[in-house]
């Protein structure tokens, strides 16, 4: 039986709740996204890998909805999304990060997270108990009330996860958000993702190069080079491959 004929109360337990088939995407003659296929379980944490320019983000606004494929198939919780409208991916349930934050520096720590907490209401108190629920999982809660602009780096990126947290996301989606933290730093941020996957039951597809935090949290792992899957498996299985380890982890990671 294929997943479509499936009934619909084994779909759920059986098909993966993100499945990514045979993606392309090509910026005027620049495949930055070639052919390929990943997928995520429901509870899973799942990394994706590969050199600078590799078209990691590329892939990331495939699914959300910032990038309409040239070919393929996406499909969330059983719904084809490819080429649907960001707002539309979002209130289906992915949240996502973007690689340059940009918070709005004038509003508060809490207005920036509430600005995720409006998905799909226009409820302001639910909006500010989402974010404020956001900004306690991150350890920001301190800092609700200081204006954006006066925040570090990594506290922006920080942030940034938790305006998307604020949307109550069924999988996030994160691009890079442990880049320039200290190791302590990292290793809280790590901490809080495993916290909200083992007790919320979050579901996460990460793109990092911080491979103290791959290690620590990913059950699974692709590599992308050249806008190919070149490699998956295990974090174990995926840092001793030898294609991995030539095309990236010999040079660009941070260890
Ligand atoms: N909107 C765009 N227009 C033209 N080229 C683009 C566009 N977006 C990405 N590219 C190109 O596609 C390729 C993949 O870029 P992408 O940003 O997806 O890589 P990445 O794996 O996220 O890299 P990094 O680790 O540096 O963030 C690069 O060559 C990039 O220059
Ligand atoms: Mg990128």
């Amino acid at each position: 039986m294929t997943t479509a004929e499936a009934p619909a109360a084994t779909r759920g337990t059986t098909a993966p709740m993100l499945d990514v088939v045979g993606v392309s995407k090509s910026f005027r003659g620049l495949k930055a996204v070639s052919t390929a296929s990943l997928s995520v379980a429901r509870g899973e944490i799942v990394a994706l890998i590969g050199p600078n320019g590799a078209g990691k983000t590329t892939l990331f606004n495939l699914v959300a909805g910032a990038l309409s494929p040239d070919q393929g198939t996406i499909r969330f919780l059983g719904a084809d999304i490819a080429g649907e409208r960001p707002d539309r991916v979002c209130a289906a349930g992915i949240g996502r990060t973007f690689q340059i934050v940009k918070p709005f520096a004038d509003m508060t720590v809490l207005e920036n997270a509430m600005v995720g907490g409006f998905r799909g209401t226009s409820d302001r108190r639910l909006a500010r108990s989402r974010a404020e629920r956001a900004l306690r999982s991150l350890d920001m809660w301190l800092q609700r009330e200081r204006p954006a602009s006066a925040l570090t780096l990594p506290d922006r990126k920080r942030l940034e996860v938790a305006r998307a947290l604020a949307t109550e996301p069924t999988l996030l989606l994160l691009d890079e958000v442990m880049a320039g933290l200290r190791p302590t730093e990292t290793d809280q941020m790590v901490a809080a993702f495993r916290r909200l996957n083992a007790e919320h039951g979050l579901t996460i597809l990460l793109i990092e190069h911080v491979m103290r935090a791959v290690m620590a949290l990913a059950q699974r792992v692709y590599v992308l080079h050249h806008g190919e899957i070149i490699a998956s498996g295990t974090p174990q299985q995926v840092t001793t491959d030898p294609r991995v380890l030539e095309s990236y982890l010999g040079t660009g990671a941070t260890h």
